[in-house]
């Protein structure tokens, strides 16, 4: 009896810890997870960009920049019909929501993220948010902000990398994009995604303007390219060439201002706001050899893609309708599908191709600015091209049933002033140097 009672209890014992092992391989299988995702079985993965959202509290908060008719009953809710919208005519693998995501009229930040996220969570789309220099305006700082954005479903956002020790701001990762299952490259990330914290506004009191991507930041992504390529031309099936990168941050990196206008696909017609001081980080990505294209929002009017030292500088164009926008303009979306290379076998082999599309809030959703931005067979390049197949593009929805949203975030109550003007906002940023100077 006795004896017994003892087995058990050691048998129990190990059960529990066998238990307890199978639980810890489970969550740290979950956190890889996070980290990959993986092409589909069409050989393809697209990712929808959303910038600068400007959420402030929903119902209550009006809309900006539109003609006088389309005033009426606009909110942040319309721009939550759009995200919806998108989701439904492109069926996105993966949202990212590239900073200015809330602005000053939030009354309650971690609300007015889960409403702005909310198309992404409900749907149960992955989805990586990054910060822009308005977010922290209302009531949670930048970490604040990532600390909660990361405990969302479906999010692949991390607050930081675990692997290093100090880094500047809060948003700085990168996800894995791995092959078909069950090909040749289905352990190998063949599409590299990064996302940075290109912060807000500088508080160094000599350089005034936004901020800037730091070195520390640099030294992580140079870093992490250097691991994934190395991993990426290593046995089993090495590669000759690192798989293609695309980068996503908020404020457009000074290189922006150098790609000539006849090299346009889209429109500048708003300025091109970078940090006064250039910190390096084209530099860095053209020498890291992996990055293809870089996505950005920041300055809502500007839309263009265009090709500068070997990687395509990226406009998302202005998607929120609480942030400043231009009247008969509409608010738009920027589309990217990357695929992949079919084997002699029939089966999929690394990325052949990364195209890239507008989508305009208007009535049809109308596609523009079709183009390549990345082709392995590089005579493609930067020639236009048509409109995406039916396989990619239009879905055959119905715009008119698209904006009755199956679930509606709950009206929010409270402040429903504007979001402060950039050049306020730049003014105000000063007026704290000064101030901070003043103190010490
Ligand atoms: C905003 O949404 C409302 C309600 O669906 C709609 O009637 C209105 O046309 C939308 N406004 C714009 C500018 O899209
Ligand atoms: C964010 O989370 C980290 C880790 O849990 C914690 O140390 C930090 O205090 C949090 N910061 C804020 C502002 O929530
Ligand atoms: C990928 O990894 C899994 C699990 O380790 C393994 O079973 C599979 O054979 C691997 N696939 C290839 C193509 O190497
Ligand atoms: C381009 O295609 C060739 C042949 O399939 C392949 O070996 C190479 O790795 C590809 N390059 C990239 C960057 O994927
Ligand atoms: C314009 O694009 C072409 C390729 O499409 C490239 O060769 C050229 O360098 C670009 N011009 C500039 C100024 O980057
Ligand atoms: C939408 O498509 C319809 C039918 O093709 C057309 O009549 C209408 O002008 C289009 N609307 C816009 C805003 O392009």
């Amino acid at each position: 009896m006795e004896e017994e009672k003892k087995t058990i209890g050691i048998r129990g014992l190990l059960a529990a810890a066998v238990l307890l092992c199978l639980s810890s391989l489970a969550v740290s299988t979950e956190e890889v997870k996070q980290k990959q995702l993986r092409f589909g079985e069409k050989g393809g993965f697209k990712i929808v960009q959303v910038a600068d959202m400007h959420y402030g509290d929903g119902k209550t908060t009006p809309c900006r920049d539109l003609l006088p008719s389309q005033m009426a009953g606009c909110s942040d809710l319309n721009t939550t019909a759009f995200i919806r919208r998108m989701i439904l005519a492109e069926k996105p693998d993966l949202i990212v929501f590239t900073g200015d995501n809330i602005c000053s009229d939030a009354t309650d930040a971690a609300r007015s993220l889960e409403y702005a996220f909310s198309p992404a969570i409900s749907a149960g789309i992955p989805w990586a948010a990054v910060l822009g220099n308005h977010d922290q305006q209302s009531t949670l700082s930048r970490e604040g902000l990532m600390n909660h954005t990361v405990t969302l479903d479906h999010t692949v956002s991390q607050v930081n990398p675990t692997d290093v020790d100090a880094i500047d701001g809060f948003g700085n990762y990168n996800v894995e994009v791995h092959g078909v299952e069950g090909s040749g490259f289905e352990n190998k990330s063949v599409l590299n995604l990064y996302f940075l914290d290109s912060g807000d506004y500088s508080t160094v009191p000599a350089i005034s303007g936004y901020g800037w991507i730091k070195p520390s930041q640099q030294l992580w992504f140079q870093r992490t390219s250097m691991k994934l390529q190395r991993a990426y031309m290593s046995e089993p099936e090495a590669q000759e060439a690192p798989a293609p990168g695309l980068v996503y941050f908020h404020i457009p990196v000074p290189e922006y201002a150098s790609v000539e206008s006849s090299n346009y696909t889209g429109v500048n017609q708003d300025g091109i706001s970078s940090p006064s001081v250039n910190s390096g980080f084209f530099t860095t990505m053209v020498e890291a050899g992996d990055v293809k294209a870089v996505f950005t929002g920041h300055d809502h009017l500007n839309d263009f893609c265009g090709e500068y030292t070997g990687i395509q500088l990226c406009y998302g164009g202005g998607f929120g309708y609480h942030a400043y926008g231009k009247a008969g303009w509409p608010r738009r979306s920027r589309v990217v599908l990357a695929t992949l290379e079919k084997t002699d076998d029939g089966s999929w082999g690394p990325l052949m191709s990364i195209k890239t599309w507008k989508r305009l809030d208007d009535e049809n959703l109308t596609t523009i600015d079709v183009e390549i931005l990345w082709s392995n067979s590089t005579a493609e390049v930067g020639s236009p091209v048509g409109a995406p197949t039916a396989s990619e593009g239009p879905s055959g929805m119905t715009p008119g049933s698209l904006l009755s949203p199956a679930v509606s975030p709950a009206p929010m109550t409270g402040n429903t002033g504007d979001c402060a003007s950039r050049s306020t906002l730049l003014l105000v940023a000063g007026l704290g140097a000064t101030i901070l100077r003043a103190f010490f």
